[in-house]
């Protein structure tokens, strides 16, 4: 069944695509909409981004810049090294910077990471990377080379590769009979629930409910034993899978299926009443942002994200609106946020008392930022759940 559309986000750019001055004249836009498929139940863009424009060897987004993750990483490993009573062969699909992998002994790991300047970072480490994209051909080479894994784990990854039945079917391909696949991704759950819109852009051409992934492991002989809800990246879920076969479920399984369906996630309709909550949501941040900026307030942005790429290009918030952007990845200071050139810089050089307010961009770290910011007499506001200043 094809997809219905229910959401246009506009023009937007490559949402990590952080450049220079000098290479504003040659950016890549496209069209950003999103539609619902009645059949599989899977949300998902209704045209990809290819995904070399994305993930390339200038990737700038690093998983290990916070604690948060960190600390969410080492204790993954620690409850998969609760299920497992051997030293078990892991796979990561997605390895980033190694922020999770760094936690597993460099023998028995191995990881694949498309974007180039990070399979070498995680190489030099000695952790065996293969710069590829996750396809069939590659289980199979892999399987190959290493026999079949105990361990495939991959975070904030599925939901950015657009055939997601190949990605599925290669790893069925190649893990053990008694393996676990385990992977997290935002949760549309959740993103319905916070009018979290900005969760959509280039990089996540599938949002996943448990409704969908259920369908769509089931049709590529895997079966999900297990969800767990989890608050990382705004409210994601993480899902553990097994190959087809007599599996225990656990009860988490039954209970989100019935939790979502109370949603109406299964049902069109519901993503069309998101849209009107989506154009609700714009048309408040804006009219905070000229009440501020009426005032003559100094409005600035915490966290460069992708997803304060696509709040900022679909409400059309440029530097007349946000002064600049503060970040601590090196990779995304003194360059400028993809589409609406707002400058970033780090936090050192743009945080301090001469702000009256700051947009949480990296709103999924409000906890760890307000810890952080003790010091900070200025505002924080945020357009989740909804708009408002904190
Ligand atoms: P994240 O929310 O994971 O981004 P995305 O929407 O791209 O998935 O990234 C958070 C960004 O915020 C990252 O670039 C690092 C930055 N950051 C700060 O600048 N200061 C902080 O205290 C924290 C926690 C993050």
């Amino acid at each position: 069944m094809a997809k219905v559309k229910f959401l246009d986000l506009g023009v937007q750019p490559i949402a990590n695509g952080f450049l220079t001055k000098d290479e504003f004249d040659n950016e890549f836009f496209y069209n950003l909409s999103v539609g619902f498929d009645a059949e599989s139940l899977l949300v998902s863009h209704m045209e990809f981004v290819d995904p070399n424009l994305m993930f390339n060897d200038s990737y700038a987004y690093r998983g290990s810049m916070s604690k948060t993750m960190r600390d969410h990483f080492k204790s993954i490993t620690k409850e998969i090294k609760k299920e497992i009573s051997f030293n078990p062969k892991v796979l990561e699909i997605g390895s980033n910077d190694g922020v999770f992998i760094k936690n597993w002994d460099a023998e028995n790991t191995f990881a694949v990471e498309p974007c180039g300047n990070f399979a070498e970072e995680t190489n030099n480490l000695g952790y065996k990377t293969y710069n590829n994209f996750w396809n069939k051909d590659l289980s199979d080479k892999l399987k190959d080379a290493h026999g079949k894994m105990d361990v495939v784990f991959s975070a904030n990854c599925m939901c950015h590769i657009p055939d997601i039945d190949e990605a599925f079917s290669a790893i069925e391909n190649i893990l053990s009979d008694s393996g676990f696949f385990i992977f997290e991704d935002p949760s549309l759950e959740d993103m319905i629930t916070n009018c979290s819109y900005d969760q959509i852009y280039d990089e996540h051409p599938h949002i996943f409910s448990v409704s969908a992934l259920n369908n769509i492991l089931k049709r590529n002989g895997l079966c999900i034993v297990k969800v767990d809800s989890i608050d990382v990246h705004g409210g994601s879920n993480r899902i553990w899978a097994k190959k087809t076969g007599n599996n225990i479920v656990h009860p988490s399984v039954t209970n989100t299926l019935e939790r979502e369906h109370a949603l109406d996630l299964d049902f069109y309709v519901r993503f069309h009443e998101f849209a009107d909550e989506v154009m609700r949501s714009k048309k408040e941040l804006l009219t905070l942002l000229h009440n501020l900026k009426n005032e003559n307030k100094k409005i600035i942005s915490y966290g460069a994200t992708s997803k304060s790429t696509t709040v900022f290009n679909y409400c059309g918030i440029d530097k007349d609106l946000i002064s600049y952007i503060t970040d601590t990845t090196p990779e995304k200071q003194n360059k400028y946020s993809p589409g609406m050139h707002l400058p970033i810089v780090s936090p050192e050089q743009g945080f301090n008392n001469s702000v009256d307010f700051a947009f949480l961009g990296a709103w999924n770290f409000a906890k760890e930022i307000k810890n952080k910011e003790k010091n900070f007499k200025g505002k924080f506001f945020t357009h989740v759940p909804k708009v408002r200043v904190l």
